[in-house]
């Protein structure tokens, strides 16, 4: 059914006419660019099968050619008098298929034990994993769901989800089947990545090149026989693992045809940024560590930072200097983590206050960074993250809002009144 939402009182990110779909002149705002958020106020939007197919001023809506088609029977229509319409979230980072929680580690860390002195008893990843395996698929279904239904009332209309809590090929492939399923049940735009090099299991404590082999030469050879991944992921970093595994495993899965997306300079300089830069990464994220050289290797790449805060002050440490990336030139995603260990939250609007005040990115760059800037980052660009004809209408409709930098002003509080995914209330 058409959908017609009128009195916007501002409508956010649309194309402008240089940047109209199709044809697609915009994939990723950068730079300078990203604190200039192109608006419309006063606004009406009109989605039909699902798809945005008109948009402008309530004073063009009255002389243009929707006045009529809106006429017609059969139109659902929305007074957003007040409120805000913003392209919904996307979330280009999370681990969210996981089994139970592990708010014991959050007190270990409370006393003061660091992410790896934790890993290295056991908790951390492999805690995780071993919870994982024991898990059936459906208790797995089911707590997935439940944490997709809560970021969707947040906002969320797209999510990439990651494997790497199995570390045995059974495992990860019972958690790509999860989200293959979650796919097909859930109205969200889900992208799948395969990270079987996320931990060095116990069994390879000793051995981790062998475990580096089990990743090339079992694992990732069925998940793409089932085409149970869109992407592949390795954590490249101090005590996890090498640039050279991660070239290794890069290589094996650009061979069947992955692209990668990697966890980088989290813990350490790892050289995981100019690794991902050179394989053709989709994005690098985290990136906690990062000074000039890795910012030049950006520079000269269509690789998207992708900057997650939540971990970050999850754990106490220092953000990643997304200032100087910004004013570098840099294009900048904010994705959530949303995983048990070192963020256990995927609420993007929190997400975004977080880039505001701890990133010190200014209310339009966030804005950016969860919307066009995540759809790059989970490859996703061509049919969501900002307001223009032909996209898909995955949008949200904010409650009564004074100016749109009340969203991440306002942390904690759950702005968003309603979410519609491909043109659907849900
Ligand atoms: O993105 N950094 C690596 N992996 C996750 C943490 C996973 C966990 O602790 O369970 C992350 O922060
Ligand atoms: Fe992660």
């Amino acid at each position: 059914m058409p959908l017609f939402i009128r009195n916007i009182k501002e409508l956010i990110l649309v194309e402008p006419a240089s940047r109209q779909y199709p044809p697609k002149v915009v994939s990723y705002v950068g730079g300078a660019d990203m604190s200039v958020l192109p608006t419309m106020k006063n606004a009406f939007l009109y989605i039909e099968d699902g798809i945005i197919r008109g948009f402008g001023t309530m004073e063009e809506f009255v002389r243009g050619k929707f006045l009529k088609k809106v006429r017609q029977a059969g139109v659902t229509e929305i007074d957003a008098t007040g409120k805000m319409v913003f392209p919904a979230w996307c979330d280009s980072h999370t681990h969210l298929v996981y089994a139970g929680s592990r708010e014991i580690e959050y007190t270990d860390k409370i006393r003061g034990l660091s992410y790896e002195e934790i890993a290295r008893r056991g908790g951390g990843i492999l805690n995780s994993a071993k919870r994982l395996q024991e898990a059936s698929e459906l208790e797995l279904i089911e707590q997935s769901i439940s944490r997709l239904e809560e970021i969707t009332k947040l906002g969320t209309g797209a999510v990439e989800i990651k494997s790497g809590y199995g570390l045995t090929t059974d495992s990860e492939l019972k958690m790509l089947r999860v989200i293959r399923k979650l796919k097909e049940f859930s109205p969200l735009t889900i992208k799948a990545t395969f990270l079987g090099a996320h931990a060095v299991p116990e069994e390879f404590r000793n051995n981790r090149e062998g475990y580096v082999d089990l990743v090339i030469n079992e694992m990732i050879p069925q998940v793409a026989g089932e085409e149970l991944a869109d992407y592949i992921d390795v954590f490249c970093d101090k005590g996890f693992f090498t640039v050279e595994d991660t070239e290794r495993i890069l290589m094996a899965g650009i061979k069947h045809g992955l692209r990668p997306k990697i966890h980088a300079n989290e813990l350490a300089f790892s050289g995981g940024i100019q690794t991902g830069v050179r394989y053709g990464a989709l994005s690098v994220d985290h990136l906690e560590c990062t000074a000039d050289e890795e910012i030049q290797a950006l520079s000269k790449s269509d690789t998207m930072p992708c900057l997650l805060p939540g971990a970050a002050f999850f754990l106490g440490m220092e953000q990643p200097p997304a200032r100087k990336m910004i004013d570098a030139g840099l294009p900048v995603a904010l994705a959530s983590d949303y995983n048990p260990g070192s963020s256990p939250s995927g609420n993007m609007q929190l997400i975004m206050s977080m880039g505001c005040v701890l990133l010190r990115m200014l209310p339009e760059e966030v804005i950016h960074a969860v919307t066009i800037n995540g759809a790059y980052a989970m490859g996703v660009e061509d049919q969501l993250g900002s307001i223009a004809i032909g996209k898909q209408a995955n949008i949200l409709i904010t409650h009564r809002i004074p100016t749109y930098a009340f969203l991440p002003y306002a942390y904690g509080s759950n702005n968003v009144e309603t979410v519609i995914i491909d043109g659907k209330f849900v």
